[in-house]
């Protein structure tokens, strides 16, 4: 008998998810529910994660956990088969956090690279005291600490997130290395599953920067209406010295090509294949090697590569926009599926919050425990 799987991710609730989330993560989540192969699958809604920098604004964070159900069913997460959950509803995170808290030095925070890359985004600066400069809030400071109880609450073992996330796993793993150091074998050491495909890594911005963000305005939505997502795909930086048809192309950093590459299949080419029949010249492709290998070797235009990706982010955005507008129309469902994954994952959450305090020797009121802890008392006290 091999251990039991458990997956544990999520996603923070500050905006709808793209089409980065989608390749990414959302479309490897989906396949993994429905693969068979894992006894336990918990998806959350990090909401807890999202306030420590948005502290001021929990409207906003309100607001975006619908958003973002909303997704994940569109998407074809299936309730049924995944516990989808709101991090708040879990108290005992909090808990552990706390205890969590502990086993970390604050230079060993400073160190991890994804932190330091969002103080420097959001505009945090270490020297308070300096006029208009906002500190760093101790929570954002902590919540790879957080985030490690997000994974040992449920003893999770994999956890398939993008790369920007593996200081996250590795400061976890080191967490739970310490607590079963100290306290006794109690938590799960957890693996990072990356994306398989190396273009879904990181999906960048339509306009070539390399990360997909509402505040530069370079993503495509999951909930984007048709017209939107060609006036986006048609509007694509790509490759600049690719200036008259009959020049060779590039496609390394080409955000056209690195679209392709995470959503085009051999049969778009089959069933797109209109899209290569041009007034000065036509073109048969199979697959994308050799649309990669014309537009490299030159003759081939922009615009009949970005009408074939309008096709196939079309074709697949379709089914998933289509479930969503059904959804939208019973919000009731979605926030019932919220609270029950919210009931079931606090329940699992109780039971690995009593082995902590066991092991911690904080369980003062077990039962039979606080007769043992009187009677080593009195003895002192004999
Ligand atoms: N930090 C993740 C993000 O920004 C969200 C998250 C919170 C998460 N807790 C987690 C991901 C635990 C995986 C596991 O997307």
């Amino acid at each position: 008998m091999g251990k039991e799987k458990i997956i544990l991710t999520g996603d923070r609730p500050t905006g709808r998810l793209h089409i980065g989330h989608y390749v990414g993560s959302l479309r490897r989540r989906v396949e993994l529910q429905n693969s068979g192969l894992y006894d336990k699958i918990y998806v959350m809604i990090a909401d807890a994660q999202a306030l420590t920098d948005n502290a001021d604004n929990p409207e906003k964070v309100r607001q975006n956990i619908i958003e973002v159900a909303l997704d994940y069913l569109a998407c074809g997460l299936d309730p049924k088969k995944t516990t989808i959950f709101i991090q708040s509803q879990v108290s005992e995170l909090t808990e552990l956090t706390f205890f969590y808290m502990n086993l970390v030095s604050i230079q060993r925070l400073q160190r991890n690279p994804t932190v330091k890359q969002e103080i420097l985004l959001r505009g945090f600066n270490s020297d308070e005291a300096e006029e208009n400069k906002k500190g760093i809030p101790t929570g954002f400071f902590c919540y790879p600490i957080s985030q490690a109880a997000d994974i040992t609450f449920c003893k999770a073992n994999v956890v398939p997130v993008g790369e920007d996330q593996e200081p996250m796993i590795e400061q976890t793993r080191e967490i739970v290395r310490k607590f079963n150091s100290i306290y006794g074998e109690t938590l799960v050491e957890p693996e990072i599953m990356l994306p398989d495909n190396a273009a879904c890594l990181r999906l960048p911005g339509t306009d070539g920067k390399a990360k997909m963000s509402k505040s530069l305005g370079n993503c495509i939505y999951l909930a984007d209406e048709p017209e939107e997502i060609k006036k986006k795909v048609l509007g694509m930086f790509t490759d600049p010295t690719h200036l008259r048809v009959e020049d060779p192309g590039h496609v390394e950093g080409n955000p056209v090509f690195q679209y392709l590459e995470a959503f085009c299949k051999d049969e778009h080419f089959e069933k797109f294949a209109s899209c290569f029949v041009g007034k000065k010249a036509s073109f048969v492709f199979h697959n994308l090697d050799e649309l990669k290998a014309k537009y490299q070797e030159g003759g081939l235009g922009d615009m009949m590569i970005k009408n074939f990706l309008n096709c196939v982010l079309q074709d697949t955005l379709e089914p998933i926009r289509e479930r969503r507008k059904a959804l939208q129309k019973d919000l009731a469902y979605v926030y019932d599926v919220l609270k029950k994954g919210s009931e079931a994952a606090q329940k699992v959450a109780a039971e690995t919050m009593a082995e902590v305090k066991k092991a911690m020797r904080i369980n003062y009121f077990d039962p039979g425990v606080l007769e043992e802890l009187i009677r080593s008392q009195e003895e002192k006290y004999q």
